[in-house]
């Protein structure tokens, strides 16, 4: 373990003797102290730097210089919490930069359950991420009742250290007091590191590729980036925040909020932060429970954006469909073979030369686009169309033109519009700090839906910012000399920061793929500092935009890249994975990771994205798809085809698995509702989440991610291997039900069953407990929110169970009408009710569908009759082999308080 750590070229902190003077360090990170060309003699006897002759290194480089310690030089308690001031005893250089002194941290806290610790420089106001952006939470005005957490600091005098415990049990959560891994608080250069157990769980820390639980020994990498998904390195968005899961059950959750890049080593006793800008401002939320902790999290970031109902039904793409005839063709097929389908998209094939707002004229011409979009919508389908943030650069093409008039490009250091290069050529990009910039945005999709499409919906991609160049492409870039001869020193240099994050596992350069780092947004906000918050900004003017041009129809957005906040706004797919299996099990981590990011409309490409799939393949992820709370199905140009009824089997298995998808998803809505909403009498809630999340103290929970729940009442386990008919489930304690079968799984649980899975099945459970709301099923969700409603009530060993259901119109933004229902069953013997209870309502009573059916699992005795609100049910059903009592024709109003018994 140490061994590797040393070998890893930016760790030499850890490793290397740095309190014994000024050294040359050959083997550590070497800081260029020459230019391209200097020689021996002037680089060590005129700048008294080092010269170590060393392929791909700067042969001139720094002595290194002894670590530096802060300590407490005053302390100041106010009303919410303290401030103290810290001060570098001695040199402040450092091998990263001066240190910064005096610091101040600001001890605030928040809420019983949050403490804010931010640490900054007292005399300078430095990067920090604006509110309206990504915003922080509001803050009380007095001092919390009963705070879950104490923090310790070193007192006056002392080397600086702080230390966050449980109250409740004095365990540790969060201690910097690490002697060899000390505070260093540099322009271009902050890092901070906490002591952890050792027998901790830590999740987040996204977006990677990785298993749910992250592995100690790695480094994870915070930029956003646009690659084809390779394993462990950094992907399309960065979300600083890890929830750490003791072996007692209980959790906290750490956000560092801060938008540089940033690395955050995870060793076997310790976590280290190293930032390259802005401040370290810290939130420690105490949970205890994990669902508790994202919660709280997102009482900070924003509560997520409540999608229209209709997102959630299946959606079709593919980029390389050749016109619009091939689109009507895919709509045909699928209502032909009776799979539902609820959107069409489209993706940059539609464009005019690869330009956003336009159509191509001879493919996807705008009356045969027309006619095309109105079908959809008289089948009550949907279509959503991609937008790249590149806007070509072409006199004469409007979206250009306008942007340029109103000045709201991103600029490069000169002041020129910064261009990349993207799908149509040389490009331009809105620069949303401006505040013009959503307004040309608002007008550029107000245009193209009142003019050419009525969209339902936009895929924003590629923005990262992603760029076929590495920095400015058309016109001088800069020459490597001209950067060498401005390093003279430490002056901030942002093209050249002092420390490289290990960008994509090889320490690149950070403007590869991207902006230059010294391009300008407006206000003078360098992209070095804000890089990672593109495509939370375009999702925010888009939905935003979306809203306004629908009128007040709720706003459908899915984005690339995302960070904390986004989840207000868009939705995300886990971008360019393939064909495989193990992206089919990586799909499992990566939508449970973006639960906690506060993202909960998730999805990966369904089959893959690169590659040919196989019928097994597609087979295997259509009925692991079903289950994503978004569901899409998405291929490449090129590859095989892979709508669903390619072979008659996969369109059997979407059939079955879409079907009980649709069944479902007035439960998958109530969850979304849930998730949307603060925490308040009505509980908030993720919508898929770990197993953990429900069974935080059985500790056999912490590291399954090949299985997961759908709210607290569902369990899903896939196949994910090629060839394999069975499926090794863990069942946590209770009663579990399969709801295939309606059998009892276990009444115990807290067991491994291997449970046969032929190529037409996935694994689905009902937890005891649960009362799981549902519908009719349909082609589309329109057609099945028109059918009755539907009840399974799964018993607990107790005979007891209880659910919630959430009704609006699907699609206005703050709809002024709603109805939030609680339902509890309990029992005894052979007898037993089933209660509603309108637990929030607004607005006239909603003309909805009554409910029909109720089953219940898991009836003790044998009932003979049941009756609602004390009128004889007639469609009375019991089996006495599996105890399932199934009751029809119920037509109960939702809309009034009921009561449903049996005997
Ligand atoms: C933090 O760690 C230091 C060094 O190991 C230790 O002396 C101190 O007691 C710890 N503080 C807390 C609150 O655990
Ligand atoms: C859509 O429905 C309207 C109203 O029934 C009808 O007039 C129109 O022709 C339909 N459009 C298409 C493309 O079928
Ligand atoms: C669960 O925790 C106990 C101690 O509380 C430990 O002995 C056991 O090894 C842990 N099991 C797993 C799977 O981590
Ligand atoms: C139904 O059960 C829930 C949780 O089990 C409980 O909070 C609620 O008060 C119950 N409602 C009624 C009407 O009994």
């Amino acid at each position: 373990m140490v061994e590797m750590l040393c070998g890893v070229l930016l760790l030499v902190v850890l490793c290397g003797d740095l309190t014994a003077g000024q050294t040359c360090q050959a083997n550590a990170l070497r800081r260029d102290c020459g230019y391209f060309g200097i020689q021996e003699p002037e680089c060590v006897q005129t700048k008294g730097c080092c010269w170590t002759p060393t392929e791909g290194q700067p042969w001139c480089y720094y002595k290194t210089s002894p670590l530096s310690v802060y300590h407490v030089d005053a302390v100041m308690p106010n009303k919410l919490g303290t401030k103290i001031t810290l001060k570098v005893s001695g040199s402040t250089s450092s091998q990263f930069g001066d240190l910064i002194s005096p610091l101040t941290m600001d001890i605030t806290m928040e809420s019983d359950e949050r403490l804010h610790v931010k640490i900054h420089d007292s005399n300078k106001q430095r990067w920090e991420i604006p509110t309206d952006v990504s915003p922080i939470g509001s803050v009380p005005s007095s001092h919390p009742a009963n705070p879950l957490y104490k923090i310790t600091t070193a007192k006056k005098g002392e080397p600086f250290y702080f230390a966050v415990t449980r109250a409740s049990d004095g365990e540790v959560l969060f201690n910097t007091s690490h002697s060899d891994q000390p505070l260093q608080f540099a322009d271009q250069y902050l890092t901070l590191s906490t002591t952890l157990p050792g027998t901790e769980s830590i999740y987040g820390l996204g977006e990677h590729k990785v298993a749910l639980q992250l592995k100690r020994g790695q480094t994870f990498t915070l930029w956003n980036f646009d690659t084809a998904t390779p394993p462990n390195l950094n992907l399309y968005g960065s979300h600083p925040f890890y929830m750490d899961l003791r072996q007692s059950g209980k959790a906290h959750g750490v956000y560092l909020r801060n938008s540089n890049g940033m690395d955050v080593v995870y060793g076997n006793n310790f976590l280290t932060y190293r930032v390259i800008g802005g401040v370290l401002d810290f939130y420690f939320f105490l949970g205890p429970t994990p669902e508790g902790v994202v919660q709280q999290y997102q009482e900070v970031i924003g509560r997520p954006h409540l999608p229209p109902y209709w997102a959630l039904g299946f959606h079709q793409c593919r980029y390389g469909y050749p016109n619009v005839e091939a689109l009507s063709d895919v709509v045909t097929k699928y209502a032909a073979n009776k799979i539902p389908l609820d959107t069409m998209w489209t993706d940059i094939d539609y464009m005019d030369g690869y330009k956003d707002f336009t159509l191509d004229p001879n493919n996807y011409p705008l009356s045969k686009m027309t006619q095309f979009v109105e079908d959809l919508h008289n089948r009550s389908l949907q279509y959503v169309v991609i937008v790249d943030p590149g806007i070509k650069v072409d006199h004469g093409y409007k979206p250009y033109d306008d942007g340029i008039s109103k000045g709201v490009f991103v600029k490069d250091k000169n002041g020129n519009v910064f261009t990349g290069k993207v799908w149509p050529g040389v490009t331009a990009f809105p620069d949303f700090f401006n505040p013009m910039a959503a307004v040309y945005w608002k007008d550029q999709i107000s245009t193209f839906y009142s003019t050419l499409l009525k969209l339902d919906g936009l895929w924003i991609d590629m923005n990262e910012i992603s760029n076929f160049c590495n920095g400015q492409c058309s016109g001088s870039s800069h020459p490597e000399e001209l950067r060498r001869s401005v390093d003279d020193g430490l002056k901030f240099d942002p093209n050249n920061p002092p420390y490289n994050i290990n960008n994509q596992g090889t320490s690149t350069k950070l403007n590869i793929k991207t902006l230059d780092m010294d391009a300008l947004h407006h206000g003078g906000v360098m992209e070095y500092n804000s890089h990672n918050l593109f495509g939370l900004m375009e999702s925010i003017a888009t939905c935003s935009a979306l809203e306004s041009v629908r009128e007040g129809k709720r706003c459908f957005v899915l984005s690339r890249s995302t960070f904390p906040g986004s989840g207000a706004h868009t939705g995300h797919w886990t971008g360019d994975n393939h064909a495989s299996y193990d992206d089919l099990y990586y799909s499992i981590p990566e939508m449970l990771s973006f639960q906690m990011y506060g993202i909960p409309l998730v999805g990966s490409d369904i089959c893959g994205f690169n590659g040919d799939t196989t019928e097994e393949l597609c087979s295997r992820w259509m009925e692991l798809g079903a289950f994503y709370p978004f569901s899409r199905n998405h291929n490449v140009k090129g590859a095989k085809p892979q709508e669903p009824y390619e072979w008659s089997s996969v369109a059997a298995i979407s059939r079955k698995m879409l079907g009980l998808r649709y069944s479902i998803l007035p439960y998958y809505y109530t969850l979304f509702y849930k998730a949307s909403r603060p925490v308040t009498t009505i509980p908030s809630a993720t919508v898929t989440r770990p197993l953990f999340f429900e069974f935080p103290t059985d500790n056999n929970t912490h590291s399954i991610d090949r299985q997961f729940m759908v709210g607290s009442g569902l369990l899903v386990s896939p196949v994910l291997e090629q060839g394999s008919t069975t499926v090794k489930a863990y069942f946590p304690a209770g009663k579990w039900y399969d709801v295939f079968t309606d059998q009892v799984a276990t009444t115990s649980g807290g067991t491994t069953a291997t449970l046969d899975t032929p190529i037409d099945h996935i694994q689905v459970h009902v937890r005891g407990g649960s009362i799981i709301p549902g519908k009719g099923t349909g082609l589309t969700t329109y057609d099945s929110r028109n059918t009755d409603s539907t009840l399974v009530v799964a018993l607990d060993n107790n005979g007891k169970a209880s659910g919630d259901l959430y009704i609006d119109d699907g699609e206005t933004v703050s709809t002024s009408q709603w109805m939030f229902l609680t339902f509890n069953a309990t029992s005894s013997g052979s007898s037993g009710q089933v209660i509603s209870d309108i637990a929030g309502q607004a607005g006239d009573l909603l003309k909805i569908p009554p409910l029909g059916v109720v089953k219940v699992l898991g009836v003790g005795g044998s009932p003979s009759k049941a009756s609602y609100n004390g009128a004889a049910i007639s469609g009375f059903q019991f089996n006495t082999t599996n105890n399932v009592l199934l009751l029809t024709g119920i037509n109960a109003d939702l809309t009034s308080s009921f009561k449903i018994t049996w005997e």
